[in-house]
């Protein structure tokens, strides 16, 4: 057995998956390429489909969670004081938390953008300048919501339109770390809330994640540095690693990656952050074979999602939870789906300790 459980099935689902030596994602027998243009609220309508609900569709799915941001504002109070003295990231832990048990999938889904519209962004911005949470607006997207409670205005068609792009592209890739989590702790006949509470635990870690916002800390500190290669080379030596590179399962570049790219080329086509990232890439890759060779580690998708959350006008420190808002709603099929099968998931260990007197 391998320490890191790769090739171990551990789940049967209808629900995605990802080829890595084809470079390929699959939702519910959809390329992820096409549903972009069935939009966030579009895609969770499929996923769901058969799971929360049967007919589903993308105006239904709109309501459900518009009526679900309007609930979850009501319930600031439960949270609010003591997660805002807290950094965003933990701060949506704690709203999460804070929701009862009997939850609904759809009203679990959209604590997420208030939380980081009303929580995470107001302690970063808003409240510094004494002005309370916006209140949601249950007819919008979820992406044109967040951005309004985020900006207290309207955000233009093109950042909308590239934030629905981004949460959709990488909603869903088969049975990662986080969705794991989730799978298990439904398996003991614990809650949906708990399940996606652990989920967003197990998906806040550097590896996974909690990369995007590290990956554009990275491309700063490179272009502080001046010099590419010298600091590639410095933080692979120091036996670092650098984010946006390797992925468990995808041996060749995702192919979400350039999905993401395109999405930030129509919301802004002179990018230079973006030119910069692709140089960076570039060396970087040719570095990580160098040091590497035949591992064949190549780029994920959180350098362009870095890029791109940054054009849409997100501060950093919310590109987790904003990742998150986009992998809810797969932890909750998935959790769906675990359920259903009845067993509880309880693995072995090999005990290599010293038996007992020895
Ligand atoms: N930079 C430097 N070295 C790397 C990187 C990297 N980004 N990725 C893997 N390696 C190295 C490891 O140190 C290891 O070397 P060693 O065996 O000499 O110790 C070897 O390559 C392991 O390669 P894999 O088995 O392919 O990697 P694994 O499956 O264990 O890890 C992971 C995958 C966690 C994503 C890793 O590539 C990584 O840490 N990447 C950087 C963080 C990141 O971008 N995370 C986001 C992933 S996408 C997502 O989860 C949403």
């Amino acid at each position: 057995m391998s320490d890191g459980l790769e090739g171990v099935i551990a789940a049967k689902t209808v629900l995605s998956h990802s080829d890595g030596e084809r470079g390929i994602v699959w939702v519910r027998g959809h390329p992820i390429a096409e549903l972009v243009a069935h939009g966030y609220e579009g895609t969770v309508a499929l996923m769901w489909e058969g799971f929360a609900g049967d007919q589903l569709t993308r105006e239904g799915m709109l309501r459900q969670l518009g009526t679900g941001r309007m609930l979850a504002f009501s319930r600031l109070g439960d949270w609010l004081p003591a997660a805002k003295r807290r950094p965003p990231i933990e701060a949506v832990r704690m709203a999460l938390a804070a929701l009862p048990d009997d939850s609904a999938p759809a009203n679990i889904a959209a604590t997420l953008p208030v939380a980081v519209a009303a929580v995470a962004v107001a302690a970063l911005l808003r409240a510094r300048r004494g002005r309370p949470p916006v209140a949601p607006d249950p007819a919008l997207t979820t992406a044109a919501d967040l951005m309004r409670m985020i900006d207290d205005a309207a955000a233009e068609e093109k950042v909308v339109s590239a934030l629905d792009s981004y949460l959709t592209t990488v909603i869903d890739n088969g049975l990662g770390t986080s969705t794991f989590a989730a799978r298990v702790i439904i398996s003991t006949r614990a809650s949906l809330a708990a399940a996606v509470t652990g989920a967003y635990a197990a998906f806040s870690g550097p590896l996974h994640g909690g990369a995007p916002g590290l990956a554009l800390d990275m491309l700063d500190e490179i272009a502080a540095s001046g010099d590419i290669d010298r600091w590639i080379e410095r933080k692979l030596a120091a036996g670092g690693r650098l984010m946006g590179f390797g992925h468990r399962v995808f041996r060749v570049r995702d192919p979400r990656a350039d999905l993401l790219r395109a999405a930030l080329q129509r919301l802004d086509p002179t990018s230079q952050r973006l030119a910069f990232a692709q140089e960076v890439e570039r060396r970087a890759l040719a570095a990580l074979e160098r040091r590497k060779p035949g591992r064949r580690l190549e780029a994920n998708i959180e350098m362009d999602a870095a890029v791109l959350l940054d054009a849409i006008g997100l501060p950093r420190e919310v590109f987790t939870p904003v990742f998150a808002i986009a992998r809810a709603p797969a932890w909750i099929a998935h959790a769906l789906e675990q359920q259903r099968s009845g067993r509880m998931l309880r693995p072995a260990s090999t005990y290599v300790g010293p038996a007992p007197g020895e």
